[in-house]
């Protein structure tokens, strides 16, 4: 479909646009965390280790002026809980006052502040317990939310409690590729439950501690979720019909069963059977949403190995990303309308982004997906802001260097770590100036990019129905 005649596709005022990103994969020697212990064994795909990373620990200031010469009002980043206590007990004040530099540092620009109290990485001496498992995890990891929100709350606009907590349960305890490795399904649900406890509590501490944003608004805490559409492979016939199932249990258990859990303040099936988590109803002032990919659910003799992977099965036509993954803009669309009718809250786009290291692709995902949070927009849902992954090229987990996800190049290998602005990083800014994708904008970066996908919010028969929040029951279907 020619998408000129839609063209410009005009932001909300006070639209954020910026980057994301976990102080992990981009500060450099995090030494104290489990992760750093991991990668020192070369369990990293492509051999390398985080290291240095994109040392922004030190070169934030550089980092903060390129992001504004770029136009970006906002940014989402973390705070590695293995520096601010890296043997128990033993605050380390000095990383806490570092972390304020670098907020204030980030403001002075012009950056609004997006901060992940938790991505994943726990400090060694915690995971040496057992991780979330261990008895005193809870009490620890309040006292570090407490840490946290003393040094920099009045810094803090928008605050992220953990990221893709069903990452963590998932990767680290059902398929095992991630810390702790393990496949245990009886600890993956206790982990799940602790991560519900976890988040409930930060939400809890941030808003006993805060009484408004920098801002003068209302405090802000959410998750951020790691969300997939997820269909059938097949779209008719036999197959399509056994595939349904099975879509369906890969989105309960990927991230349905948490959302249920979250808006109804009780631990969903399969994880748990209801049981009621103190503080846990009503936790969420905003949603973060992280959207890369659709997941299509393909039954055949890899069923299983495309499952635990992440599901890559990928239709033919379509193009996918140097991840492996498909790339599929209107499931952002669905998304964004799913997670609307889950909570019936503000949502920020915490995540989203594409690994190229070309940059053409990313500038036609880039494109194509902000037409999709558009028109999301134009449906109804109460979106406020796009944070880009990533800024630099950076240390991608388990994929280690080896994946470009960033607007701006950077090599790992090079001793200055050059920052290198890419044409994504100038596409990005256009529309960040204009609040606004522009036809200009369009003929300049990605032509054609937006023709193969739904503009319309409400082509495929997708008219958004209310929000039923208090039953976290959702009834949409494409
Ligand atoms: C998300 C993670 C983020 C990054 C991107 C590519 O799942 O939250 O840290 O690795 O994937």
């Amino acid at each position: 479909m020619p998408s000129d005649s839609f063209l410009p596709l005009r932001f909300p005022e006070g639209f954020w646009w910026g980057n994301a990103s976990a102080g992990h994969q981009v500060e450099g020697d995090n030494v104290h965390s489990n992760w750093w212990a991991w990668e020192q064994l070369g369990k990293v795909n492509d051999g390398t280790r985080s290291g240095r990373a994109c040392d922004y620990w030190n070169r934030h200031a550089e980092d903060h002026a390129l992001m504004r010469a770029l136009g970006m009002n906002a940014l989402r980043l973390g705070v590695e809980w293995a520096r601010t206590e890296p043997a128990e007990g033993r605050p380390d004040e000095a990383a806490l006052a570092h972390y304020r530099t670098l907020l204030e540092d980030a403001r002075r620009n012009g950056l609004r502040i997006c901060l992940t109290l938790n991505h994943w990485v726990l400090p060694q001496w915690l995971a040496e317990q057992g991780g979330w498992e261990a008895p005193r995890a809870l009490e620890a990891w309040e006292a570090q939310v407490r840490r946290v929100v003393r040094a920099a709350g009045d810094l803090v606009d928008l605050w992220v409690t953990l990221n893709e907590p069903m990452v963590p349960v998932l990767a680290g305890y059902v398929a095992g590729y991630h810390p702790p490795c393990r496949v245990a399904p009886l600890a993956a649900a206790r982990v799940f439950e602790r991560l519900l406890r976890a988040h409930a509590i930060a939400y809890r501490v941030i808003h006993e501690s805060l009484s408004r944003a920098p801002d003068g608004g209302a405090v802000m805490a959410g998750f951020a979720g790691a969300y997939q559409l997820v269909e059938p492979f097949h779209e008719s016939g036999l197959r399509h019909a056994l595939e349904k199932p099975l879509a369906r249990a890969i989105e309960h258990s990927s991230f349905g069963a948490w959302d249920r859990s979250v808006a109804t303040g009780r631990v969903a099936v399969p994880y748990g059977l209801g049981r009621a988590i103190s503080g846990l109803a009503g936790s969420v002032d905003f949603v973060g949403v992280n959207y890369y990919t659709r997941i299509s659910a393909r039954l055949g003799l890899d069923t299983i190995s495309n499952v635990k992977s992440g599901g890559h099965a990928c239709p033919p036509g379509l193009e996918r990303t140097e991840m492996g993954w498909q790339v599929y803009p209107p499931g952002f669309f669905h998304v964004l309308d799913l997670v609307r009718r889950t909570f019936g809250k503000p949502i920020w786009i915490t995540e989203n982004g594409c690994a190229d290291s070309g940059d053409d692709a990313r500038r036609r995902y880039l494109l194509s997906h902000l037409a999709q949070v558009h028109r999301a927009i134009a449906a109804g849902c109460d979106v406020r802001g796009y944070l880009h992954w990533t800024f630099t090229d950076n240390f991608e987990w388990r994929e280690g260097f080896e994946k470009k996800l960033g607007i701006v190049a950077m090599d790992h290998e090079d001793p200055e770590l050059r920052r290198t602005p890419r044409q994504s990083a100038f596409l990005l800014r256009d529309v960040a100036r204009a609040n606004a994708v522009t036809p200009e904008i369009v003929h300049a970066h990605g032509p054609g990019a937006l023709d193969p996908w739904p503009l319309a919010p409400d082509s495929r028969g997708a008219a958004l129905a209310p929000a039923d929040a208090a039953s976290g029951r959702r009834t949409f279907r494409p």
